[in-house]
């Protein structure tokens, strides 16, 4: 929808919720959704986290880092909030606990009803349980929906650890009854946990993408083999990068990706030149919960996972000494 403003100083954010345009992630920058076309504006680093540079070249750009001085017109490609709420009779909720973000949603009949983009809650039971509970059921009141039917629960393992009190690994769909963890659905499945690094986040990330494809996101690297799924994670330390630009290195090195992306806002990735990618997982989630075909390659997927011991490869160890120079 075209819309032109003339306005000194204002947040485009603003003026956009006002002419009725939901953010998704209430503008936090976190999901990299809220697309308008105004080539006139000048590229942000969000921008360029996000939006693939042949975008780019096309004027896309994000709405909510953008302040307007004088006057312009964009095109704004983000949904209108619809003040008709219809009603769901039978759904299944997800919360996906990724670090920087948690995504809550509800779906029937196989597609997203709303999805909730939201900022990554502290990492003790009481918090990950009383957020998962609050928001779902927010969810279920404003639908009209009395229970969902399966909740799907799946994220860090650290944080699926704190949630559900399940310390050991498992490289399996886990489905139980939702009162073990006090859920508001009937059932709660749970998406594996295969190694103490790499969770069901990852995994959702990773679901159908093509192998020979290397995927980073935030702390996590992975590149998808024909029988392996090679993981690592190293937290981006933006003061020294160092290990994280020798983990991109070691990667693209050892495996040769035909196809290498980042997913979320990532400077370093993008600064190494890697292709930005939009997020699989709220697909995946849907995929998961509506096919057993698709539970079922998951599952292979979480079998294939080998985790990374970076620090005692003499070949990253290299590249980290050549970097550090
Ligand atoms: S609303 Fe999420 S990045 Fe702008």
């Amino acid at each position: 929808m075209k819309l032109t403003f003339n306005n000194t100083n204002a947040s485009l954010r603003v003026l956009l919720e006002n002419e009725g345009f939901v953010f998704p992630c209430n503008g936090k920058g976190l999901c990299g959704r809220c697309r308008i076309i105004a080539p006139d504006l000048p590229i942000t680093d969000k921008d360029r986290t996000f939006i693939p540079s042949d975008d780019l070249k096309k004027g896309v750009r994000l709405a909510c880092d953008k302040v307007i001085d004088g006057e312009i017109t964009i095109d704004c490609l983000l949904e209108k909030r619809t003040e008709k709420v219809s009603k769901v009779s039978e759904g299944d909720a997800y919360v996906v606990f990724e670090e920087d973000r948690s995504l809550v949603g509800l779906i029937a009949d196989g597609e997203i009803v709303e999805e909730l983009v939201l900022p990554s809650v502290d990492t003790d039971f009481r918090s990950l349980r009383a957020f998962a509970q609050r928001e779902t059921i927010e969810l279920y009141e404003k639908y009209g929906l009395a229970k969902a039917t399966v909740m799907l629960l799946a994220g860090t393992p650290q944080k699926i650890t704190e949630c559900t009190g399940i310390i050991e690994e498992y490289d399996y769909v886990n489905t139980v009854e939702a009162n073990l963890f006090d859920m508001p659905s009937e059932e709660v499945c749970l998406l594996p946990k295969p190694t103490a690094l790499i969770g069901g986040d990852l995994l959702l990330e990773v679901l159908g993408r093509a192998e020979g494809t290397m995927v980073v996101k935030g702390s996590y690297f992975a590149f998808i083999g024909d029988t392996e799924l090679y993981c690592a994670r190293v937290i981006p330390n933006l003061n020294n990068p160092a290990t994280y630009v020798a983990t991109l290195a070691y990667f693209i090195k050892r495996f040769n990706p035909a196809t290498a992306l980042y997913v979320g806002a990532n400077v370093i990735a993008a600064n190494a030149g890697l292709r930005s990618s939009e997020s699989l997982v709220t697909k995946n989630v849907v995929n998961v919960l509506s096919s057993n075909r698709q539970k079922a390659k998951l599952e292979r997927l979480a079998k294939k996972v080998v985790e990374l011991s970076l620090a005692d490869d003499e070949d990253w160890q290299n590249l980290l000494t050549e970097i550090s120079k």
